[in-house]
């Protein structure tokens, strides 16, 4: 509750009672006093449909209270009908007959000119990973580490396959559902994604290090930078499924089958 509010529709009131205000003037305040508690009393803010329900609710509970009785009846529209054939009221009739309509343009003016843009939603898309990660007790350093599995390739191409099998198996069997059997990223849980999962096919990957691929797979979404968020990746964090060596070998396979190669290390050391 927000004190200062209470506190001045309760002086508000006081003064009122001070003054043996008529029942019209205490019906108005009744009902702004309610309106003014609702909107403003609560440090929570409280939705505008549930404010229109409550001070509808005490409409009607006003409007019956006030023609319950025929004195209670004659003493609301006694002001009223005095205030509407008195003659020096007349100028003061004629602004609020004006101020009404007058209020209800500004209002709907108000309300249409809030400008129609998108609330900014921006995303870092690769972060800075941090210099070092440990998965499964094992340090590994990201400025310098490489898929151990890499340079097979040159030495023992025959061991080189085995391990890309190996990474087909895993991909096919865990990542297949987000980032598609094509790897462009439309599996089939894309459609329930926000971010959608990364498109290994459109040369992204290219730019990125392989030891950047080994964080992102092993922190996943939950591993992700608090600065830059918001972050609600549905990523897994593979580390508890998989070994290191599985998610090395998974690498191989998405660099072997989108015919990319990871970014080289003397590349980042330059810029
Ligand atoms: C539940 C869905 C889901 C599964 C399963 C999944 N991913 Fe992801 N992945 C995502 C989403 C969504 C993103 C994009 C958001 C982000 O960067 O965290 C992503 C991002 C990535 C990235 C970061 C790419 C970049 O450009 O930074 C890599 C690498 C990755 N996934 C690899 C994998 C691998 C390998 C597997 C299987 C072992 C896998 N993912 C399984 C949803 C998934």
């Amino acid at each position: 509750m927000n004190i200062l509010v209470v506190l001045a529709v309760a002086i508000v009131f006081g003064l009122l009672r001070f003054r043996r205000a008529g029942l019209l003037a205490w019906a108005g305040a009744w009902w702004v006093g309610v309106y003014v508690l609702l909107r403003f009393g609560f440090s929570a803010p409280i939705p505008a449909s549930v404010v229109s329900l409550y001070m509808g609710i005490v409409s009607i509970a006003l409007l019956a209270y006030v023609s319950s009785s025929e004195e209670r009846r004659d003493e609301v529209s006694r002001p009223l009908v005095r205030f509407m054939t008195e003659k020096r009221y007349t100028a003061l009739l004629g602004a609020t007959v004006l101020a009404i309509p007058a209020l209800a343009a500004a209002n709907v003016y108000v309300r249409m000119n809030v400008p129609l843009e998108p609330p900014l939603f921006s995303r870092t898309v690769h972060p800075a990973s941090p210099s070092e990660i440990t998965v499964h007790d094992k340090k590994i350093d990201l400025d310098t580490a490489e898929n151990p599995f890499l340079r097979l390739e040159r030495t023992n191409p025959g061991e080189f396959r085995t391990h890309v099998e190996n990474g087909r198996r895993i991909y096919y069997r865990n990542c297949v559902f987000c980032h598609g059997d094509d790897l462009s990223g439309n599996g089939m849980f894309v459609h329930g994604l926000d971010p959608i999962p990364t498109n290994f096919t459109d040369g992204t990957i290219a730019g990125l290090r392989d030891s950047f691929l080994v964080w992102r797979i092993s922190k996943g979404g939950p591993g992700l930078p608090e600065e830059g968020g918001p972050w609600d990746s549905a990523m897994p964090a593979w580390e508890k499924l998989l070994k290191e060596e599985e998610m090395w070998e998974a690498i191989l396979f998405l660099y072997d089958y989108t015919g990319q190669k990871p970014r080289a290390r003397e590349e980042t050391a330059h810029q």
